[in-house]
């Protein structure tokens, strides 16, 4: 498994298109997140809207020309007629922001400006974000023009709901730029999974002993969080079962938060049901706390002498005679004879894969950016990975799946 950094837009060419709202000032933001997955960027920036970005800051994050004007008399490159060559060489072409003036052009397929014909010109897929007055975009005409473009197969990324730069408070902010480069990433990404429904569990539990303390783990749930992102970008529906964790997942996804082993238990029972495949990423705790004390444990004494505990359910264990057609996957996480344990737990588990991680030292395991281990499958096959960013190990992770169903 390679080393080399995750860019999922590596070799994609992304024509943003700017409008004049007041949300063009994030408009250098969404370059550099488009950049920093990999994309080349190309802007499009209307009249209006440099008067809220200059060309002069695009061109020195982009190291590309702007380009303003349909026809320029001074070509930039080339005799190349902008707005079809730049439709033609997009993987993506994005409006962002897209004002109601601008949405209410494209519903009526005009081509008045280089944004409004590039987009009318392009094979490649659109993606338009909104943004406006709550008014405006509430309105019946926006409403109307945005039904139209989205039946036309457009892609409209919703705006979000907050203080707008006029002053009223409600739905029109535009999304956040890694919000937005997530998109493109789905909508430039293959849909090899689409159809598959995964249920995913992730992060720690939490065992309380009373109302003030409680039994963990140092699981962060990022393991867990780049399989569902993954999964998400390639087509698969998606439910997680977290634990507490500090993380956000991937917006596609439906997620229910749980706290206990047993509250995990009960939520992946539930969620069980019409699910292709579940991998179990979650550090679930073994052992909880005998009894819950409602009452704080108080310290008047010298020492405590113990704390009795009884098993958890284990999750994998209890649901196993439930598996039917089911791709089961799990997690080891070792600190001594990795590969050994996880057999063992692979088999006593009925699982179709395990994936067996160091912990305890750096670079792998909970709240690391990378894990080290080794990937065992049931029918024999195995693959090693060392220091492997979590996102790129998700996608191999995915792609053994794939290749089993
Ligand atoms: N697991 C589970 N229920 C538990 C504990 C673990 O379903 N009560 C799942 C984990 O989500 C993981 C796999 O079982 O997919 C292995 O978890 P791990 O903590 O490595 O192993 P344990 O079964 O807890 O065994 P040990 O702690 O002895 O290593």
């Amino acid at each position: 498994m390679g080393d080399a950094p995750y860019a999922p837009l590596a070799g994609r060419t992304i024509v943003l298109c700017i409008t004049g709202g007041i949300a063009a000032y994030k408009a250098p933001l969404i370059v550099r997140s488009l950049a920093s997955r990999g994309a080349h960027v190309d802007c499009i920036l209307t009249e209006a809207a440099a008067q809220f970005v200059t060309p002069l800051s695009l061109q020195s994050l982009t190291g590309r020309p702007i380009y303003t004007r349909m026809f320029p008399v001074e070509h930039q490159r080339s005799y190349e007629i902008e707005h079809i060559s730049l439709a033609d060489k997009a993987d993506l072409v994005l409006v962002a922001p897209a004002t109601a003036n601008c949405l209410a052009r494209l519903a009526h397929g005009m081509a008045d400006d280089l944004v409004t014909a590039t987009v009318l010109a392009t094979k490649a897929p659109v993606l338009l974000c909104p943004s406006m007055n709550v008014n405006m975009y509430e309105h019946p005409a926006t409403r109307a023009n945005l039904a139209t473009l989205r039946n036309r197969g457009l892609e409209i990324l919703e705006p979000e709901q907050g203080f707008l730069a006029c002053g009223w408070e409600g739905k029109g902010r535009l999304p956040e730029p890694e919000r937005i480069a997530a998109e493109v990433v789905r909508l430039t990404s293959p849909q090899d999974l689409a159809g598959l429904k995964i249920l995913i569990t992730c992060g720690p539990t939490c065992e309380d002993i009373d109302p003030v303390r409680f039994i963990t783990n140092r699981s962060t749930g990022k393991m867990g969080a780049a399989l569902v992102e993954a999964a998400c970008l390639r087509g698969a529906e998606v439910t997680v079962i977290s634990g507490p964790v500090a993380l956000k997942y991937a917006p596609w996804a439906r997620v229910v938060d749980v706290r206990s082993a047993s509250e995990m238990l009960a939520a992946v029972k539930e969620g069980l049901d019409g699910v292709d495949v579940l991998i179990m990423a979650a550090a679930v705790a073994d052992y909880v706390p005998k009894e819950y004390q409602r009452r704080k444990i108080k310290k008047g004494r010298s020492e405590m002498s113990a704390l009795e505990l009884r098993p958890s359910p284990d999750i994998l264990a209890t649901i196993k005679p439930l598996k039917d057609k089911r791709f089961f996957v799990g997690f080891a996480a070792e600190t001594d004879d990795l590969k050994e344990n996880a057999l063992e737990k692979m088999k006593r588990k009925g699982l179709d894969m395990i994936v067996a991680n160091r912990v305890g030292e750096e670079g792998s395991g909970f709240a690391s950016a990378t894990n080290s281990g080794i990937l065992l499958s049931a029918d024999g096959t195995q693959e090693v990975f060392e220091h492997v960013e979590k996102t790129m190990l998700a996608h191999t992770i995915l792609d053994k799946i794939r290749g089993a169903w």
